[in-house]
């Protein structure tokens, strides 16, 4: 059966992913490609919640945190990523479980665990581009460019736990990027590592 590709951009904010995403499906459809464009937290009814919560500077208790990330995942697996996939499509998502281990793994609970429950629920990506950035600087970047606060993420010291928890993520399918350079010069790096796999068997 003819499957796609998942490509999962990751890292703190401020690192640039979600411009490298649309530079990369920009790229790509340019081929004659057909790339989906999508993203979690989502805009479905879980996301939504999540997003409400992180711009408050209400609290909720993070096994519910944990709860509506997974329950946003699950949906957007089962009605939106899977069904691309099994159509051929090259799927870029911004985000998906490792930002669950990064980010409620900084919560206290163990991002080994957070990692094995997810890869067998939600399977492996055909790649994960990991955008590395020190949080201070990202933190910079996303006050630069203004837009809604979410206080419950953009706290210096968690941000600090959460690149950890991503430091320490070892994946045959992850691929570091150094996005403290340039916007042209982490394209050309993501394109190639993009390449690498989109131009093996099966996508044409
Ligand atoms: P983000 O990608 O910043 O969405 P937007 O740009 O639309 O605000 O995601 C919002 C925050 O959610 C971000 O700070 C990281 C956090 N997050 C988690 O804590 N766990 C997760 O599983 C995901 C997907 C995101």
């Amino acid at each position: 059966m003819k499957r796609g590709k998942l490509i999962v951009f990751e890292g703190v904010d401020g690192g640039g992913k979600s411009t490298q995403l649309r530079r990369a499906a920009a790229a790509l459809r340019a081929r004659g490609l057909d790339i989906l464009e999508t993203g979690e937290p989502t805009k479905g009814l879980w996301g939504r919640k999540i997003r409400e919560m992180a711009r408050t500077t209400d609290r909720v208790p993070r096994e519910t945190e944990l709860a509506w990330f997974i329950k946003d995942r699950r949906e957007h697996m089962r009605d939106t990523v899977g069904p691309a996939l099994a159509a051929g499509r090259i799927v870029l998502c911004d985000r998906s479980y490792f930002s669950t281990v990064a980010y409620q793994g900084a919560r206290g609970f163990d991002p080994a665990k957070l990692l094995a429950e997810s890869q067998a629920e939600f399977g492996r990506p055909d790649l994960v581009l990991l955008f590395d950035i020190d949080p201070e600087a990202g933190l910079a970047r996303v006050a630069a460019r203004g837009g809604p606060h979410e206080p419950a993420f953009e706290e210096l010291n968690y941000l600090e736990q959460v690149a950890e928890n991503f430091r320490l993520l070892d994946l045959e399918e992850l691929v570091r990027i150094d996005a403290a350079r340039d916007e042209g010069a982490v394209a050309r790096d993501v394109m190639a590592a993009i390449d690498r796999i989109v131009n093996q068997e099966g996508v044409d």
